[in-house]
């Protein structure tokens, strides 16, 4: 007779992950924040992702909080706000989630991997000096498993070089290094709000911080088609607005870590 779990009708599976506990204690919450976007009749881009982007970039320690569509958009806007373009070079760490190279891949640049260290499987900011090429563009730094990785030598080689640093902040958003949270370090910080992470949507969300007005107005016109103002697009961009639904959920949820 197999042994295995699955095999055997006594063993009760364990759900990897499993909200329901959560959504039991504020889930009369939620019904009335989804109620109050539906009363208000606005879907994108409305006052709960505006309160959520200052309820985030507060919190990270940053001037600007952008919300998008998703983790994976937020890195690819951030690449794209940044200068990356087609052929460039941007190091990031061999151990991360696929998005951080998609991301580049998306662009059409080169992802080029640079070691991590064993014992936080987090960037080996001694890595970057021996990957990085004329070509190098940019760095993306990711926090992996909610730790940080090492900051300060991966932004003062970044500064050497010139280069944007970007973090990737997806598995930690809200961890600390030195007293600053993740996303405070780099030009931008990307956030997935996907339901299993740190603060989790009820579906697909995301955001940039920074403290750059420039970057932020820029990536504010990527994430609606381009555009500076109604119907005027300065340059090509793409839809990935913030929904206000999701943006109300997390509302509920990132006031909880308040309490
Ligand atoms: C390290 C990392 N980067 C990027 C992403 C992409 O985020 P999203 O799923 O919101 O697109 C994820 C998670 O999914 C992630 O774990």
């Amino acid at each position: 007779m197999s042994t295995h779990p699955q095999a055997n009708p006594a063993f009760e599976p364990i759900p990897q992950f499993d909200l329901s506990a959560q959504y039991a204690a504020i889930g009369a919450e939620i019904r009335t924040a989804i109620e109050r976007v539906l009363s208000s009749q606005q879907f994108v881009l409305g006052p709960e992702g505006a309160a959520l982007e200052e309820e985030i970039d507060a919190l990270c320690g940053v001037a600007h909080g952008v919300g998008v569509a998703s983790g994976t958009d937020a890195l690819i806007l951030a690449l794209r706000a940044c200068g990356v373009q087609p052929g460039d070079e941007v190091l990031l760490p061999t151990s991360t989630f696929v998005a951080t190279g998609s991301a580049v891949s998306a662009l059409g640049a080169k992802p080029v991997f640079a070691d991590v260290r064993p014992e936080t499987y987090n960037l080996d900011p001694s890595e970057l000096e021996r990957r990085v090429t004329p070509r190098t563009r940019a760095i993306i730094a990711v926090h992996l498993y909610g730790l940080a990785a090492d900051m300060d030598p991966i932004v003062a080689f970044a500064k050497s070089r010139k280069l944007p640093l970007i973090e990737d902040c997806a598995q930690a958003f809200g961890a600390v290094y030195k007293g600053r949270r993740t996303g405070s370090f780099g030009d931008a910080g990307c956030i997935s709000f996907y339901p299993t992470k740190n603060l989790g949507a009820y579906g697909d969300a995301g955001m940039l911080v920074t403290n750059s007005s420039e970057l932020a107005a820029r990536l504010r016109a990527l994430r609606n088609h381009g555009q500076t103002a109604k119907y005027l697009s300065s340059e090509p961009g793409w839809n990935s607005r913030l929904d206000e639904i999701q943006a109300a959920i997390l509302r509920v949820k990132l006031s909880k870590s308040r309490e």
